[in-house]
């Protein structure tokens, strides 16, 4: 006899309908899988054959092809488990339910419990897409899965309880996700930041108009409490964005357990030992790389000149793009890539250069090699450029309360707000993004921020390429000011972020 069960398949981020077709037939008892199988489809084959017989069936004796269609795309996981045990017991007389308005995904245990699997979210969006009407999951994806309205959400623990309301015996309620609230709570504050103004400033104009930025101090200057301390600055997150970065970390196995949806942008702060396989994504089964993973939130490398200067190449092209491509074996995947990068180092290879008390200890050539190993191409994305003093003691020890996030970002938001109001006008949605050729209509200046900018340019020599940094970055300091014009002082502000443009700088 000859059945077919719906299910759903990944590739990258995008969800496909798979068609789990099962055939038994006369002949010696076999049991094979077809249509591009990788080895944990061929697991899966032992698994399904043991949870059949541990709850209660009889594994068929026959001549059994399971074939999953389309055989075009590549199967992977071990999410096709439950399906295949449906179309066994269907397809052997077992099971008679319909089953064709639903779909299942799955992993089984030898003794049918149901596992989770990974990337759900997506799966349930195409499954609602496909229209069917119930998708059957593991218990534990339900709260994921949950998020997609317009499909019953039916979580199981046990194949039992899938064949139970499939026979009517007894139903598994609908899951629905409980939304987080909009605004996400972020435990680091910048209150805790003493002193530091210029650096805070800076963070609130990279947050507001989406800069990156590169920080330089000596250890302990509070490079990396700033750097943890920005998602909580950043306006909230819209759904897209929050359905997308739920959608990565559901492939990559990282969501949080209990969780919906993700509504905090991601901090993600790889170690400088990373692989451009492990920052960019990629492998055999591409899997989103840290790129992808801190998209919609915050990449922080720290101790930028340590990475290895291959994986930061890998970099350039998604960071331009907002996508990362992966091909392999003829496939290309595509996952996000929409980060704020914050890179953070120390000036010289002791730390100390430019401390006002300690003394480096580096020749002149080690620090110019040192700084030499910074990308090129990747610092010309950076648009914020800050050297860090360690606070003094006195802003340390003042008892005077500093600014909150919170207050910090109602700016943030109000600045964000202008320009996606500009949106319109530009076609990107913060001023980072702005492309060369609408600069000069957006960026009007007054006759002294004009002489600044002129001045500038001739004194420290900068390249046009430096020009429009400064004039992305003057436009988001009037908007948070809520200016339509770039003044002097707006310009003054924002010449103090190009501190490597400066012939001296090393670079
Ligand atoms: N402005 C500040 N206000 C309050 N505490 C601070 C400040 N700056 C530094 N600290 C304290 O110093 C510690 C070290 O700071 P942090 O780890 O951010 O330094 P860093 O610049 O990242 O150093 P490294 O180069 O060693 O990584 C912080 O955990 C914090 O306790
Ligand atoms: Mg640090
Ligand atoms: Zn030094």
């Amino acid at each position: 006899m000859f059945c077919m069960v719906h299910s759903l398949g990944l590739v990258g981020l995008q969800a496909y309908r798979i068609q789990v077709e099962v055939d038994t037939a006369r002949g010696l008892p076999s049991f094979e899988i077809v249509g591009l199988p990788d080895t944990a489809v061929k697991e899966s084959r032992d698994r399904v054959r043991a949870a059949v017989k541990n709850s209660g069936f009889a594994f068929p004796v026959s001549r059994i092809t399971a074939n999953l269609a389309p055989a075009d795309i590549k199967k992977a996981g071990s999410v096709y488990d439950l399906p295949l045990f449906v179309g066994i017991l269907r397809a052997s007389g077992q099971l008679k339910a319909d089953t064709d308005d639903c779909a299942f995904i799955g992993e089984l245990s030898l003794r049918g419990d149901l596992r989770p699997v990974r990337g759900v979210l997506p799966m349930a969006i195409e499954a609602r897409r496909q229209g069917y009407r119930a998708l059957f999951v593991p218990a534990e994806n339900a709260m994921e899965a949950g998020v997609v309205e317009g499909l019953e959400i039916l979580p199981a623990a046990t194949v039992k309880e899938v064949l139970d309301h499939l026979s009517k015996a007894a139903l598994i309620a609908p899951y629905h996700s409980q939304l987080p609230p909009d605004d996400a709570i972020y435990p680091l504050d910048f209150a805790d930041v003493k002193g530091q103004y210029l650096a805070k400033r800076a963070f609130e104009v990279a947050a507001c108009g989406g800069h990156n930025i590169l920080l330089m101090g000596p250890p302990g200057s509070g490079k990396s409490m700033l750097a943890k301390r920005l998602p909580g600055i950043m306006p909230p997150m819209t759904f897209a964005e929050k359905l997308s970065a739920t959608m990565v970390h559901s492939i990559a196995g990282t969501l949080p357990p209990e969780t919906a949806l993700l509504s905090s942008r991601p901090f993600r702060a790889p170690h400088h030992t990373i692989s451009a396989v492990g920052l960019a994504g990629g492998g055999s089964t591409p899997r989103p790389g840290e790129v992808s993973l801190a998209s919609g939130g915050i990449l922080f490398l720290d101790e930028f000149a340590e990475f290895k200067r291959s994986a930061i190449e890998v970099l350039r092209q998604p960071m331009e793009d907002g996508t990362v491509r992966i091909n392999r074996g003829g496939v290309t995947v595509q996952y996000p890539c929409d980060i704020l990068l914050v890179a953070a180092m120390n000036p010289c290879p002791c730390g100390w250069a430019g401390h006002p008390t300690r003394r480096c200890s580096c020749s002149p050539s080690a620090i110019s090699r040192y700084l030499g190993r910074i990308s090129g191409p990747v610092l010309d994305r950076i648009d914020i450029h800050l050297q860090l003093q360690p606070v003094d003691y006195d802003a340390l020890a003042s008892p005077l309360p500093a600014e909150s996030s919170a207050q910090i970002r109602r700016r943030v938001v109000a600045g964000r707000q202008r320009q996606l109001d500009r949106q319109q006008q530009t076609g990107v949605s913060c001023n980072a993004k702005l492309p060369a050729g609408v600069l000069d209509t957006v960026c009007a200046m007054t006759e002294p921020a004009q002489q600044m900018l002129r001045g500038a340019f001739e004194r420290m020599g900068l390249s046009a390429r430096a020009r429009d940094k400064l004039l992305k970055l003057s436009r988001t300091v009037a908007d948070l000011d809520g200016s339509e014009q770039i003044t002097g002082d707006h310009m003054a502000e924002v010449i103090q972020y190009r501190q490597l443009d400066r012939p001296d700088a090393g670079f």
